[in-house]
């Protein structure tokens, strides 16, 4: 079926950690990496470099640039905004990273430009491609095990030297801390896996331990109109890197653990209710080898391009997901 579709000339604009995984998974799906554009020249030239692609400081050399066909924009929080709206405006589609914004007015200002142009966006919340959440997902599709009722998440890593001095603690360039950075996938993953809207119920946003201008640590609770709960603990003070999704259907548990590497391996552990009920039967999978989810949510994108159906997360997503965050960061404040 890829054998029809279209490839294109593409941009990175961010060449750091994400731009560079970006990129790879490009060059896996036959895509032409064309140009990569980062405020530090010689990183862009660095990873330009890898796929014999133009290198820029100033990103509109790529937004403005009419063999590029799509743009991938990884920068800080700060810029993704502007730099996805001017992306569409030059008729590019666009594959931005999470949060896609940060509050959700920058995220609107992504949609009102998407609405012009016409062109395809996906909101890079890569996490609803790895394989076990993708297993968990086909459950909650099917009601196999019956309605989900509620969930439970944790996810969090312990930092590193200087790490309250990066960017993703500074409200300005991140638009908050912790929550914002890891918190969004859990948010994303809740409206992904029930498919429904959520209303922030209950929040704490503290610092436990880095000194830093924002949270290092948030807990939500989430509540939807139709009773589905979902409660979330987001933690770079968790020094045992952890992703744990538990998700409670009427006549099973279904847990998902791990992302591979650091976060141990990925792991979907179904817990099956008997009609006597008492100790559950247990069924693991086990999804070793190598993160896809990058490489398989380009994919999403590119079907979405080419009028298929498509998975991965919207603008319109990336606004509830923001919203609700900013929810969260507004009690805080009035808290003081
Ligand atoms: N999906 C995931 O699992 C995941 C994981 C980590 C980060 N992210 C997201 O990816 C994005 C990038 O994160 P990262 O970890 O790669 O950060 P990073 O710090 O490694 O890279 C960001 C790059 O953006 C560049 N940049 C900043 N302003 C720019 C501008 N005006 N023009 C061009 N380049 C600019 C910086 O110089 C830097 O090289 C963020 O939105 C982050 O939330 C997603």
């Amino acid at each position: 079926m890829r054998k029809k579709l279209v490839f294109m000339q593409w941009g990175i604009i961010g060449a750091g950690l994400i731009g560079a995984k970006r990129a790879a998974a490009l060059q896996s799906l036959g895509e032409k990496v064309a140009a990569v554009a980062d405020v530090d020249g010689k990183r862009a030239s660095d990873l330009a470099a890898q796929y014999s692609a133009k290198s820029f400081s100033d990103w509109k050399k790529i937004t403005h640039d009419e063999q590029i066909n799509a743009v991938v924009v990884a920068t800080t929080h700060n810029v993704l905004s502007e730099i996805s709206a001017d992306a569409l405006q030059h008729g590019k589609h666009v594959l931005v990273e999470k949060p896609a914004g940060r509050n959700p007015s920058e995220v609107r200002a992504i949609i009102a430009a998407q609405k012009k142009s016409g062109k395809k966006v996906c909101v890079g919340f890569n996490h609803r491609f790895h394989p076990a959440i993708l297993e968990a997902k086909k459950l909650c599709k099917s009601e196999k095990y019956g309605k989900l009722l509620y969930m439970r998440a944790r996810y969090g890593h312990g930092g590193r030297p200087g790490y309250e001095k990066e960017w993703r603690f500074s409200p300005k360039i991140s638009g908050g801390g912790q929550l914002i950075d890891q918190g969004s996938h859990l948010i994303d993953l809740s409206r992904f896996f029930a498919e429904k809207e959520f209303a922030l119920s209950y929040s704490v946003c503290k610092n436990y331990f880095w000194k830093a201008a924002a949270e290092d640590t948030a807990v939500l609770v989430l509540e939807s109109p139709s009773g589905i709960s979902s409660l979330l603990s987001t933690s770079c003070v968790q020094w045992k890197n952890l992703f744990s999704f538990e998700l409670f259907f009427e006549r099973a548990q279904v847990n998902i653990d791990g992302l591979g590497r650091s976060y141990g391996v990925e792991t979907l552990t179904i817990y099956r209710m008997k009609p006597e009920m008492g100790p559950p039967d247990v069924e693991i999978r086990r999804f070793e080898g190598d993160d896809e989810s990058f490489r398989a949510e380009t994919e999403d994108l590119i079907m979405r391009i080419n009028g298929k159906p498509s998975v991965s997360a919207t603008l319109e997503d990336a606004f509830e997901s923001i919203s609700i965050i900013e929810a969260a960061y507004k009690k805080k404040s009035k808290k003081g």
